[in-house]
């Protein structure tokens, strides 16, 4: 089972500002929803919130240590090993080996030593924020894919997508 981490960040490693995304990327949310699809889908509940809703054709886990909250289609998981293990039980109903990790600082933090691939929008932008993406170290990290995208009609920034994969 591979533990894929897909992250937008910033010039500056910044992901996300007071609980949102710092930019607008229509192109970018189309790319994560083909790489999501079908797939047990983790992310911690700062992240839910400002999701807001259950993803649709994934199962949503949510890492939580307050038990309260909930919403209809999601799982929470009151660990990030409880969530894994949800994940993978998950992933194997579907037929599928991957779990996609999917924010935000806190969970990305906790889980760049276990994951085997980073899907990364590098967005050209420099914006405020009050998340971050953990350092990609090029001496574990290779990166086996980079496409350049200019900005669409409904983009703030023009981006680039990179695959990394652990040496
Ligand atoms: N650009 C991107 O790709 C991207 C992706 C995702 C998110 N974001 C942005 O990132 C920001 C949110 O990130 P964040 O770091 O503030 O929060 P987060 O990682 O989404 O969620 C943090 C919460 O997860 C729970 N949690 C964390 N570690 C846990 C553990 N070990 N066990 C149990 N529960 C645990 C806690 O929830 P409780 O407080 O409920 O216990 C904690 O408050 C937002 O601005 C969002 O828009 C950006």
């Amino acid at each position: 089972m591979k533990i894929v981490m897909v992250a937008a960040i910033g010039e500056n490693n910044v992901i996300g500002n007071r609980g949102a995304l710092p930019w607008h990327l229509s192109s970018d949310l189309q790319h994560f929803r083909g790489l999501t699809l079908n797939r047990p889908i983790v992310m911690g509940r700062k992240t839910f919130e400002s999701i807001g809703r259950a993803l649709d054709q994934r199962t949503t886990i949510v890492v939580t240590r307050a038990l309260h909250r909930t919403a209809p289609g999601v799982v929470l998981a009151m660990s990030i090993d409880a969530a894994l293990a949800t994940a993978r039980a998950d992933a194997e109903k579907r037929k599928v080996d991957e779990i996609m990790v999917i924010g935000g600082g806190d969970i990305f933090a906790a889980l760049m030593p276990r994951a085997d691939r980073l899907e990364i929008t590098h967005v050209h932008a420099l914006p405020e924020g009050d998340a971050y993406f953990p350092d990609i170290d090029p001496q574990t990290w290779r990166e086996v894919s980079r496409r350049e995208h200019p900005a669409g009609p409904k983009d703030t920034s023009a981006f680039a997508v990179a695959t990394y994969v652990r040496r």
